[in-house]
């Protein structure tokens, strides 16, 4: 990806990115503490074992910076919206860890590991709440996407269900399924953060659309580091292959390989073990696939900067851009 001569120095984009997640923890803390003093603090201490044990804040930085690249001038008017991403955000991965089985998350023990699931429901639900108490603050069209953005996670984690080891899933139904569980929240975070900025509705969607270019991108990644194994995700390799979920270089490589090799990956997703990690990681290779997703999160960064940049060149621009860039870098 080119580099545009005006962007800011890499130390000083790093700088305000850390500065963003600094300030967004700051207010994240501050949720819990204000629950705890109004006598909530059961369900908020739960919750806050998640909620404040790090995570990259990707949707609520780039909230802050859709918001200024959009025109947007008063940060005040965007952080409950960038909160409250978070918060919902949080609750989805609270839940998801119940239905995966997960046992860490963000480097810690999931909250259903710690305290049981009916514990983890609850503090899922009042991360939602907490996330739309802050959301419906804003103006109706904007809870109207945050609240059609939860219906699209709810029915895409549906639809994954239908394709637990399933192996006629198609691309498109893998497409399906993550353009709404992950990208549906990018782009609707973007395309929000436009609309509380000011700008007009077209040019809102168009903020939209390169979220949802970018969260493709990333839930491609997030797929291939599961495969692959990455220390720093702070949740353990694998767990795709053990819950039966269908992710692209499996889809890829069921329909590539032919005679003996296919008929082995498909004994190998379905009978999976600890013990298959290498064959499994072969096949894949011996198929492209691993190659063919990196292709394929390299043409959805492609498409979201061409997006990105029909807007002003500003510093905002510039981190969104570096943000961005470390979607592919975390896999690279
Ligand atoms: C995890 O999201 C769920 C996916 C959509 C892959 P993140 O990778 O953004 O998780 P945190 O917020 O940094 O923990
Ligand atoms: C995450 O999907 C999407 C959500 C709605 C939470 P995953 O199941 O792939 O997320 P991880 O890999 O557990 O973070
Ligand atoms: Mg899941
Ligand atoms: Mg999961
Ligand atoms: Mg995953």
């Amino acid at each position: 990806m080119s580099k545009d001569l005006h962007m800011l120095p890499s130390t000083a984009i790093e700088d305000r990115l850390e500065a963003g997640r600094l300030e967004i923890d700051i207010h994240l803390q501050e949720i819990i503490e204000k629950a705890i003093a109004k006598g909530h603090g059961e369900v908020a201490k739960l919750a806050g074992q998640v909620l404040l044990a790090g995570g990259k804040r990707m949707r609520p930085l780039l909230i802050l910076l859709a918001h200024e690249v959009a025109g947007g001038i008063d940060r005040d008017q965007v952080i409950p919206l960038a909160l409250a991403f978070e918060l919902i955000h949080t609750a989805t991965l609270v839940h998801d860890d119940i239905n995966d089985k997960a046992k860490q998350r963000r480097g810690v023990p999931t909250i259903h590991e710690r305290a049981g699931s009916e514990k983890a429901m609850i503090a899922g639900d009042w991360l939602f709440v907490q996330g739309f108490a802050l959301g419906g603050r804003y103006d109706v069209t904007i809870v109207e996407i945050m609240a059609e953005c939860c219906a699209r996670i709810a029915s895409s984690e549906l639809q994954q269900l239908a394709h637990v080891n399933d192996l006629a899933t198609t691309p498109e139904d893998y497409y399906s399924i993550v353009s709404g569980k992950t990208a549906q929240p990018f782009a609707a975070g973007c395309q929000a953060a436009a609309l509380v900025a000011g700008l007009g509705p077209e040019q809102a969607r168009e903020l939209g659309e390169f979220g949802m270019e970018l969260g493709l991108a990333f839930q491609i990644v997030d797929d291939l580091l599961d495969i692959l194994g990455d220390e720093r995700m702070g949740k353990p390799r694998g767990a795709d292959v053990i819950e039966g979920k269908m992710t692209l270089p499996l889809i890829h490589a069921l329909t590539l390989l032919h005679g003996d090799s296919r008929t082995r990956l498909s004994e190998v997703i379905v009978g999976f073990n600890d013990g298959l990690w290498d064959e499994l990681v072969e096949l894949l290779t011996e198929a492209g696939s691993l190659e063919y997703a990196r292709t394929l999160v390299r043409n959805h960064l492609d498409r979201a900067l061409s997006i990105l940049r029909q807007f002003p060149q500003s510093e905002a621009r510039d981190c969104i851009e570096s943000l961005t860039q470390m979607v592919i870098d975390r896999y690279e």
